[in-house]
C-alpha cells in the first residue's frame, strides 16, 4: 500500500545520493501519512518497547508500538511474552499503557476476567454453567516479541522477518563488545519534543549541525570524524572520535565510570552512533550506552525516552554519578530538540519544499532512502550502499 503522498515527491528522494531531496514536508505534517506510517513503518517492523530487564519475573506491562496497545508480560518462569492489550470479553484494556503491574494473573479491571501469564482465559465470573461457553475460545492474542542485546522488540502484524534477519548481522558485530545486555539503566529523561519522529531519526544521523549546535559536544569530538557503517539490516548508523584528551562524551570529556570490559583500545577511543529503523537510536560509548526510544504520538509530536546504561563495575564505584553523561546529553538533546522543533514549523511553512543532501549526510539518504522506498514500495528493508569509504553521518572522511 502505498502511502498518500505525491508519488513525484517521493520518487526524489530515491535519486542516487548527492542528486536526491529530503522527504515532502507533507511527510511531516499529515495526519494521513502519520496514519500510515504508523501502521507499516511501526506496527509491520520491529519497535522495541524497553529494557527486558524492566520487567521482572510475574510482572506486565502496558506498551504501545504504533497505534496498538500492547500487554508486555514475564511469567514465572521468565519468558517475556505479549499479547494485544485488549480483554476478549468486552474489550478493556488489561494494563493502561505506561502502568506495570505484579501479575501471576492479569485480572480485567471492567469485569475482572482472568488471564494465565501464557494468555489463556482461566476464570470468568458468572460464566459458570453458561452452555456452549468454552474459556479456551477466548485466550489472549499472541503478538511477536523478542530480546536483542538487553532490548525488548515486538512486531506486532507478525509479519516482519524474524529479528535477527531483520537488523542483519553487522550491527550485532558492532554492539556485541559494549554487552548492552548486562548494562544496568543508571539515568532517565523524559522528552516531549514538537517534531515528527522522522526529524529526530535523520537529526541524530548527521554532524553536519554540530558546529552550529553543539560547542560542548565538539569540544569533546571532532565534529567531521569518524565514517559511516554499510548496515545489512534495516538501520543506519557510522561511528566518531573523541578528542585526544577526551576518554568519553561529557562536558570536561573525563569518565565518571569504567570504561566497558569488551572493548579493544580502538573502541574506547570512538562512539558508535546506530539507529534501528524505526525507533531505537542507540549511541555507545567507551563506558555508557545512551538510547533514545521514539514514540510518535502525532505528526508534530514524538515522546523521547532517554536512558543512560553502565557496567555494574561503574555501578559499584564509591560515590557513582552518571551525571557526567547525562547532564552532557541533556545539553545536548535539548539542543537538538530546538532544531527539530524549528524544522516541525519549517515543514508546514507555505513555503517548505524537498531539499537537497550535503556530502556530509549520507546517512540521512539512508534514512530517507528507508522511508521512501516504503511509502512506494511497501517495502521495509536496508538502506542502499554508499561508496567506501562511506558518506555518512560525518562525511567522506576516511576510516
Ligand atoms: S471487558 Fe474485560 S472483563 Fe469485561
Ligand atoms: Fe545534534
Amino acid at each position: 500500500v502505498r502511502a498518500p503522498l505525491d508519488p513525484e515527491a517521493v520518487e526524489r528522494c530515491l535519486a542516487p545520493f548527492g542528486r536526491s531531496f529530503t522527504l515532502p514536508p507533507e511527510a511531516y505534517t499529515s495526519q494521513a501519512v502519520f496514519d500510515w506510517e504508523r501502521r507499516h513503518l511501526f506496527e509491520e517492523a520491529w519497535t522495541c518497547v524497553g529494557r527486558g530487564a524492566d520487567l521482572g519475573p510475574g510482572q506486565a506491562r502496558g506498551v504501545r508500538s504504533g497505534s496498538q496497545g500492547v500487554l508486555l508480560g514475564r511469567d514465572g518462569r521468565g519468558t517475556l511474552r505479549a499479547f494485544s492489550n485488549v480483554c476478549r470479553h468486552r474489550g478493556h484494556e488489561l494494563v493502561e499503557t505506561g502502568l506495570t503491574v505484579e501479575a501471576r494473573v492479569i485480572r480485567c479491571p471492567y469485569h475482572a476476567w482472568v488471564y494465565g501469564p501464557d494468555g489463556a482465559l482461566r476464570a470468568a465470573p458468572s460464566f459458570a454453567g453458561v452452555e456452549g461457553f468454552d474459556r479456551s475460545e477466548y485466550r489472549l492474542s499472541d503478538l511477536p516479541v523478542e530480546q536483542w542485546h538487553g532490548w525488548a522488540f515486538v512486531n506486532v502484524s507478525g509479519t516482519a522477518p524474524a529479528l535477527p534477519g531483520y537488523l542483519g548481522e553487522v550491527l550485532d558485530g558492532l554492539l556485541a563488545p559494549y554487552e548492552p545486555e548486562r548494562l544496568v539503566a543508571a539515568a532517565r529523561h523524559d522528552y516531549v519534543v514538537e517534531a515528527n519522529w522522522k526529524l529526530v531519526v535523520e537529526n541524530y544521523h548527521e554532524c553536519y549541525h554540530c558546529t552550529n549546535l553543539h560547542p560542548e559536544l565538539c569540544r569533546v569530538s571532532p565534529h567531521d570524524s569518524g565514517n559511516a557503517f554499510t548496515p545489512d539490516g534495516v538501520w543506519v548508523g557510522g561511528r566518531m572520535d573523541l578528542m585526544p584528551h577526551a576518554e568519553t562524551m561529557s562536558l570536561s570529556g573525563a569518565s565518571g565510570g569504567v570504561p566497558l570490559r569488551g572493548l579493544t583500545e580502538e573502541g574506547r577511543r570512538r562512539v558508535v552512533y546506530v539507529g534501528t529503523i524505526p525507533n531505537l537510536l542507540v549511541s555507545a560509548h567507551p563506558d555508557y550506552v545512551m538510547t533514545h526510544r521514539l514514540h510518535p504520538e502525532g505528526p508534530g509530536r514524538t515522546r523521547i525516552e532517554c536512558e543512560w546504561l553502565f557496567a555494574p563495575e561503574s555501578l559499584d564505584r564509591a560515590g557513582f554519578d552518571p551525571s557526567y553523561a547525562s547532564e552532557f546529553w541533556d545539553i545536548t538533546n535539548r539542543q537538538d530538540w530546538r532544531a527539530c522543533e524549528s524544522v516541525q514549523r519549517g515543514m508546514a511553512n507555505v513555503g517548505a519544499r524537498q531539499g537537497p543532501l550535503s556530502p556530509r549526510e549520507g546517512d540521512v539518504y539512508k534514512v530517507v532512502s528507508i522511508v521512501a522506498r516504503a511509502y512506494r514500495d511497501g517495502i521495509l528493508g536496508p538502506p542502499p550502499r554508499l561508496p567506501e569509504p562511506a558518506a555518512g553521518r560525518v562525511g567522506l572522511s576516511t576510516a
